[in-house]
C-alpha cells in the first residue's frame, strides 16, 4: 500500500504540477512571446512530455483504482454511500475526462497545429493559414485550461477524500 500511495502521489503531483505551471505561466508567456518562440519551445516539449504523460496516466489510474480496492475490499457499494466514496469516484471520473481531453484533442491539435507551422517555415503565412492556425490554438489553450481546472478538483477531491466519512 505505501508503495502505491508513493508511486500514486508522485506522478499525481507530477501531472498536477505540469498544468499549475503550464496553463497560468508558461503557456501565457509562451503565446505572449510570438509564434517564432512559442513554437520551436513547444516542439522540443512535446516529444518528451506526450511518453511521460502517458506513463503517469497508467500508473495514476492503475494504482489509484488498486488502493481502491485494497482500501475497499468487496465493498465498492461504499464508493456511492460514503463522502471519501463520492471523493473517490468523482476524482476517478474527472481524471477519465482529463485523459480524454490530453490524449484527444491537446496533443493531436498541437500535433497539427506543428505541422502547419512546418509548412509555413520561412515564408509569410497565407490568410487561411493564419485562421486555421488561430483555431488550432485555441482549441488547445480551452482543452488546457480545462483540464488546469479539472486537475485542481481532483487534487482537492484526493486531498480531501480522508477527511469525509467513510
Ligand atoms: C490527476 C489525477 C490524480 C491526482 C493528482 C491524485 C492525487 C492524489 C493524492 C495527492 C492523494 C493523497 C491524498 C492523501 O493522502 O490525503 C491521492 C490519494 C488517493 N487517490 Fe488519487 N489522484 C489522482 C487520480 C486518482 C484516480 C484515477 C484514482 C482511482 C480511483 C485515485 C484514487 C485514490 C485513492 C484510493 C487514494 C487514497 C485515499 C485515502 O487514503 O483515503 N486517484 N490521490
Amino acid at each position: 500500500m505505501a508503495i502505491l500511495r508513493i508511486l500514486h502521489i508522485l506522478f499525481g503531483v507530477f501531472v498536477a504540477g505540469y498544468y499549475m505551471f503550464a496553463v497560468p505561466i508558461l503557456l501565457p508567456r509562451l503565446k505572449r512571446l510570438g509564434p517564432a518562440i512559442q513554437g520551436p519551445v513547444m516542439q522540443a516539449l512535446m516529444p518528451v512530455l506526450t511518453p511521460v504523460m502517458m506513463v503517469s496516466a497508467v500508473v495514476i489510474v492503475g494504482t489509484g483504482i488498486a488502493m481502491t480496492l485494497i482500501l475497499r475490499p468487496g465493498n465498492l457499494g461504499t464508493l456511492f454511500t460514503t463522502g471519501w466514496g463520492w471523493a473517490i469516484f468523482t476524482g476517478f471520473i474527472l481524471t477519465l475526462v482529463i485523459i480524454v481531453l490530453a490524449f484527444g484533442v491537446i496533443i493531436p491539435t498541437g500535433l497539427r497545429a506543428q505541422k502547419l507551422a512546418r509548412v509555413i517555415q520561412g515564408r509569410p503565412p497565407t490568410p487561411d493559414e493564419v485562421k486555421q492556425m488561430g483555431k488550432l490554438s485555441a482549441q488547445v489553450e480551452t482543452a488546457s485550461n480545462v483540464n488546469f481546472v479539472l486537475v485542481v478538483i481532483v487534487l482537492l477531491a484526493m486531498l480531501l477524500a480522508r477527511y469525509f466519512p467513510s
